[in-house]
């Protein structure tokens, strides 16, 4: 984010001396100044005053974390995974945003795991690389050490490597928790083409700066009924020799993270709800990187919102079959009339797999049922990998393992078989 903002208590100028508030004529103490920088110090930092030394740790001990291998999609097949599979009801009551994550796909780049939770977590920050963790159902504050947000349905939280917080999921009579969790190994943010040369949201990007949410700040142990000296544990993961080349460690601080008094910068997490997402539509129909919302190192995240869609009077609103030649395609289908569908087996929860290497796009019938519809009404998120996809153990307990042969299922019949979203 090359937004500065400035929160809380800071000095006029930076790298010189802020202490507390003094006694009598004697002065405070100093407090600590961090910088939180990307790319060494080459691209976009915050300055962060901590109270406390923020390298000190008392004790460092091994996070197991849940299991991190990944199986070759070998042979080539797309798939459907039913991620609301993945939990049940007794499973939720135990289960934390962070250490509760189950992995579904991952390669070198990005992990993408789900997570259905009713605790909070413990406090945690990710050393290999952003998250963008999406909000599919259900209610949570996230208090980071910039402050925090009260997050919801619909919502993309972004939170920048090493940013350290926690999830407190809210109680809702209705849904619980659930949350889509995509780990960068790199930097995740809006795509360049969006973006001036000094960073500014241009006039043609689907968003602009209005529609994100800073976090509100300080936020302090005490804000949050804590001891400042509240010895506090912290979970890292980081990379090492694990599956993926992910391992994890909990280092134990001798107070309590939420110690910043201010901070001012250009990186600090963010959120941006999908509701706020602008659709670009046209004559005849676009191609997906007009759905496009952000990007990391080699992937993109692309969501498809309720839109009017093409109107050329000879227009076919459903894509023409595609060959993703450079990438796979996963399709998280969030809301809209899946359920509709009979045959297709896509409902809400749902992921699609389509590999590179295998074109595909709408069920038979589809496109010529399309033609004349004036709107979709579909809420979906979409990640695409330059990079092949691998399954993860979650992956694997929930592939409904008929999506394969769906679509030769269905030639000669009116059912959906595959690619049951506008976007195939
Ligand atoms: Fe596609």
């Amino acid at each position: 984010m090359a937004h500065y903002q400035a929160v809380g208590n800071i000095p006029p100028k930076r790298h010189t001396q802020h202490r507390r508030p003094g006694r009598g004529r004697a002065p405070g103490e100093l407090y600590y100044e961090e910088l939180m920088g990307e790319e060494g110090f080459s691209s976009d930092s915050s300055l962060l005053y901590h109270r406390n030394i923020p390298s000190t740790t008392v004790r460092a001990a091994v996070w197991e974390l849940p299991d991190q291998s990944t199986t070759p999609n070998h042979p080539l097949v797309p798939r459907h995974l039913k991620l609301h599979d993945l939990f049940d009801a007794k499973a939720v009551r135990g289960t934390d945003v962070v250490t509760g994550r189950r992995l579904v796909l991952g390669n070198g780049d990005v992990r993408i795991s789900y997570a259905v939770a009713a605790q909070p977590s413990p406090w945690y920050r990710n050393g290999i690389g952003d998250e963008c963790v999406y909000v599919e159902r259900g209610r949570a504050r996230v208090e980071t050490v910039f402050g925090s947000f009260d997050v919801g349905e619909g919502d993309y939280v972004i939170l920048p490597r090493a940013t350290t917080h926690r999830w407190i999921p809210r109680p809702s009579t209705k849904d619980p928790l659930r949350v889509y969790c995509i780990e960068a190994n790199s930097h995740i943010a809006p795509p360049k083409r969006y973006l001036s040369k000094y960073g500014q949201l241009l006039e043609h990007a689907p968003y602009c700066e209005r529609d994100l949410r800073q976090p509100d700040g300080p936020l302090l142990a005490e804000d949050i009924g804590a001891r400042p000296d509240e010895q506090t544990e912290v979970y890292i993961k980081h990379r090492g020799s694990g599956p993926g080349g992910v391992v994890g460690t909990v280092h134990t601080l001798p107070f309590h993270p939420l110690d910043v008094v201010g901070w001012d910068g250009c990186l600090y997490p963010y959120v941006f709800n999908v509701r706020d997402f602008e659709p670009i539509t046209g004559r005849i129909h676009q191609p997906p990187p007009v759905h496009q919302v952000f990007e990391g190192w080699n992937f993109v995240i692309c969501n498809f919102v309720p839109r009017k869609v093409d109107y050329h009077p000879l227009a076919i609103p459903v894509p023409y079959y595609h060959s993703n030649v450079d990438s796979d395609e996963i399709m998280f289908y969030v809301d809209g009339d899946y359920e509709a569908r009979k045959g297709s087996g896509i409902g809400k929860g749902s992921i699609s797999v389509h590999p590179g290497g295998h074109p595909h796009g709408p069920q038979p019938g589809a496109t010529e049922g399309s033609l004349g519809v004036e709107r979709f009404d579909e809420l979906a998120v979409m990640v695409d990998t330059f990079r092949p996809l691998e399954l993860g153990e979650g992956g694997l307990a929930v592939d409904d393992g008929l999506y394969a042969a769906s679509w030769s299922r269905g030639l000669g019949s009116t059912a959906a078989p595959g690619g049951a979203h506008s976007e195939g």
